[in-house]
């Protein structure tokens, strides 16, 4: 990936996780998912008095990218705050693949403060996963 789009990728989260509602956590997250077409779309996570129904920051950006009309996505980058990385959950791990196309081409990048620290594939982080394959 580029850099010029990494950095758009890594606005893009910033943008989103600053305007995170986590008054529970006070972990704020945003998500950044690249779409297959090119368009971005963000994701902040999202609490509830009801704790269990809280949603991700990635779950969030998975919805907008879907209700553009896209089912399919290239990369994800997800920004967590201070020197501290957040990586997807496992939830998250696995709502990505829904939609990532290969898990071995799919692409989670982990930013801090200080901006990208980790690459994976999911195939990495989530492997012999349970895909839309196996139901076909
Ligand atoms: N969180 C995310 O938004 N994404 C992840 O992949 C990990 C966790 C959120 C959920 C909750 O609002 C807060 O971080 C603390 O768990």
């Amino acid at each position: 990936m580029d850099e010029a789009l990494q950095s758009e990728l890594l606005a893009t989260a910033r943008a989103a996780r600053a305007a995170a509602y986590a008054p529970y956590s006070n972990y704020l997250v945003g998500a950044a998912l690249l779409a297959e077409d090119g368009r971005i779309f963000g994701g902040c996570n999202v609490e509830n008095a009801a704790y269990p129904q809280g949603v991700c920051a990635e779950a969030g950006a998975i919805s907008a990218m879907v209700l553009a009309g896209q089912r399919r996505a290239r990369a994800v980058l997800v920004a967590g705050g201070g020197a501290h990385l957040c990586t997807p959950c496992g939830g998250c791990r696995q709502k990505l693949r829904e939609f990532c196309g290969d898990p071995k081409t799919f692409v989670v990048m982990a930013a801090n403060e200080n901006g990208v620290q980790r690459r994976w594939t999911l195939e990495d982080l989530l492997p012999q996963s349970f895909g839309p394959d196996h139901l076909a």
